[in-house]
């Protein structure tokens, strides 16, 4: 019996059947072509997803101007019929799977700059810097045109004619981006819209111009086609729209023409109620799709950390929405639809919201992907593994994360593979990472991990400490040391004795003070999440960071999360600072050329990491092994270099 039946069960979308209640929510993957047409790695991308189990594909951002309204290094278009031959091979690729495919059409306004848009000023309601239009730290808000009312309506047509070049490619429809800060949002928001003429001023007049659209692109073409929306629930901004205003303009999009709606929250400025971080519960944006459900007879949905089936099903049985939209959900794990609906729930690789892998690369102008998930955005070339015609006897030698991987891969093509790790589990660091506050579904991935050991076959050998007698006795044909890091001790700081170390208080060996002064040298992601952990038992925290900015690894979202945090719990953030000594109940620091004292019950160091079992690489080399190096011992980094890594080594060992 199928175990989510309502999960499961078909959907009418305009005069279209759903398969099932999921819908692959859109996300700007910045892997076009230069011209902005679809890759056949985006192609292979949102295929995957089809694949998976999905019944709807939603293609992120293509902008109806280009390059006038396009954002950051999102490329995808559709104001032009060149894009019809491409974008039809995609539709294709996504249809034999009996998925719909529905390209979301936007301009981003003024939440872009002219660099993205190669030199073009960038166009705005209302001429106007505003807090909703807060713009990344990778990106600067420059000089923006505001329309004119004739301007406006042209973009009305753009919009209409990019519906109709999707349709002319075979999509099942289109998904208006009428939330998230960009133009049509613009236009809603009081925050963004101070114009005086139709497009401006009571609502009746903001909502004009997504109506004026929705209306015409319905005329243009017909009614078959599917028109939808994700809309905004709540702006999380002063003088946005208010919650009644969300669902008036759901009706009024009903009205117009639309067939579902899907209620997101958040502008720029609230990134978080966006994408949000471990910190938020699944259905975050729930409550107002909630209310605007009773307010319209189309269906509509909910996006959000929707990453438990028996909860989707749940949402869908008791009425609360019609389908769940899910981006990094299936970016994590794109058979996320099948797995659930043949109740392998176990096997489902779960997403722990860090963004690192996913927006964290698309703001750093890299391909989405995902930490715990290496093949996501590169399908084209990962996405099928080829069983090894020359199956080897392989070690790896250490059970963190790259470790793992390895080990996974490895298996999973053929060879025969040991995983040895000195210590009673599996993890290595993910055991720390996952102490922190609202790090825990890190525990997750690691289980994932260590279960996907057994499922691929790997033999796994814990307590198991590894020289090089161990490795001859086991005669391998190949080697991978995923031996890790351990935390930096030695640094030239008088008194360092007196100082605590950061995996000290994550393993639980030193206690986490309460409503105490705590100094912490170090202001890397490990030395702020410690801060985190200290700030939850009301310590007063003083950070010293030689660098010029506190955790410049960390992803955005979590980054301006962290200091709104820091902020509010007044932080003593003391970057360019070079600790000099330390004493049983102070530490001093340089900056600005002074030096300053400060008093703390505890002082913590957390300086970074250094790689561990380099010894036994080179004796292993000079024996003759061939040894593939990854994860933290070849240089410290991230999850994200660790399964990458480790995915590479196991299947070019
Ligand atoms: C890498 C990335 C790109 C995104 N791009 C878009 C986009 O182009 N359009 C959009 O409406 N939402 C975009 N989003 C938001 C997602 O569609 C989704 O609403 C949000 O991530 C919450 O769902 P999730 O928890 O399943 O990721 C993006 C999210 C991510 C992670
Ligand atoms: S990178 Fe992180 S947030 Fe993004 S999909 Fe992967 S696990 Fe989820």
């Amino acid at each position: 019996m199928q175990q989510f039946p309502y999960l499961f069960s078909e959907l009418k979308i305009g005069k279209r059947i759903l398969k099932n209640r999921i819908i692959v929510s859109p996300t700007g993957e910045t892997m076009p072509n230069f011209d902005g047409s679809p890759s056949s790695q985006v192609m292979a991308y949102y295929a995957e997803k089809a694949k998976g189990g999905a019944a709807a594909i939603t293609w992120g951002i293509l902008a109806v101007e280009f390059p006038r309204g396009k954002t950051g290094d999102v490329k995808n278009r559709a104001d032009t019929p060149k894009i019809v031959k491409d974008m039809n091979r995609m539709a294709e690729g996504i249809q034999r799977y009996g998925a719909l495919f529905i390209p979301q059409l936007f301009h981003a306004g003024a939440m872009t700059n002219s660099e993205a848009t190669e030199g073009y000023e960038p166009v705005c309601p209302s001429n106007k810097e505003v807090e909703s239009l807060y713009i990344s730290r990778y990106r600067k808000q420059g000089p923006m045109h505001e329309l004119t009312t004739q301007e406006t309506k042209e973009i009305v047509q753009k919009f209409i004619k990019a519906a109709t070049y999707c349709q002319m490619a075979g999509a099942d429809g289109v998904n208006l981006h009428c939330a998230h800060a960009y133009l049509i949002n613009q236009f809603l928001s009081p925050d963004t819209n101070s114009r005086t003429d139709e497009y401006g001023g009571s609502l009746e007049n903001r909502m004009r111009f997504a109506l004026e659209i929705v209306e015409g692109i319905r005329k243009a073409v017909g009614p078959d086609f599917i028109i939808g929306a994700r809309i905004p629930g709540r702006e999380w901004v002063s003088h946005s729209m208010t919650e009644e205003e969300c669902i008036e303009f759901a009706r009024r999009m009903e009205k117009a023409g639309c067939d579902y709606l899907d209620v997101s929250a958040g502008m720029n400025m609230s990134q978080a109620k966006i994408i949000e971080t471990g910190a938020y519960p699944q259905a975050s944006k729930l409550e107002y799709a909630l209310k605007i459900k009773q307010a319209v007879s189309i269906p509509v949905g909910t996006n959000g950390m929707l990453r438990d089936p028996d909860f989707c099903d749940n949402l869908i049985k008791e009425g609360k929405v019609d389908f769940v939209m899910m981006a990094r959900t299936v970016i994590c794990d794109p058979y996320w639809p099948q797995k659930a609906y043949e109740g392998r729930i176990d096997e489902i690789r779960p997403c722990i919201s860090c963004n690192d892998g996913c927006m964290g690369r698309v703001r750093r102008r890299q391909h989405v992907s995902c930490v715990l998930n290496p093949t996501a955005g590169r399908e084209e070339t990962l996405g099928k593994l080829q069983k090894t015609d020359t199956p080897k006897k392989v070690v790896v030698i250490g059970g963190g994360i790259a470790g793992m991987q390895a080990a996974i891969v490895a298996s999973s093509i053929g060879h025969k593979v040991t995983l040895l790790e000195k210590t009673d589990k599996l993890g290595g660091q993910l055991n720390l990472a996952s102490v922190p506050p609202h790090k825990d579904q890190i525990n997750k991935a690691k289980n994932w991990f260590a279960n996907e050991c057994v499922r691929q076959g790997v033999t796994v050998k814990l307590n198991t400490p590894v020289d090089l007698q161990t490795i001859k006795s086991l005669n391998p044909q190949g080697v991978i040391v995923a031996t890790g890091a351990l935390p930096i001790t030695k640094l030239p700081i008088e008194g360092l004795e007196n100082a605590v170390q950061s995996w000290d208080i994550l393993k639980g060996d030193v206690a986490v003070p309460e409503k105490k002064k705590v100094a912490i040298i170090g202001g890397g992601i490990v030395a702020c999440e410690v801060a985190q952990m200290m700030l939850q038992k009301q310590n007063e925290v003083t950070i010293i960071e030689m660098l010029p900015a506190l955790a410049g690894a960390l992803e955005d979202i979590h980054l301006t999360d962290m200091l709104i945090e820091f902020k509010e719990h007044n932080v003593d953030i003391n970057v360019l600072s070079v600790a000099k000594k330390i004493t049983k109940d102070s530490v001093t620091f340089v900056k600005d050329g002074k030096e300053i004292t400060v008093n703390a019950d505890m002082i913590v160091l957390s300086v970074g990491q250094r790689p561990e079992g380099t010894d036994l690489i080179k004796q292993l080399k000079e024996e003759g092994y061939k040894v593939s190096v990854i994860g933290d011992v070849k240089k410290p980094a991230k999850i994200y270099n660790a399964t990458l890594d480790g995915f590479y080594a196991g299947l070019d060992i």
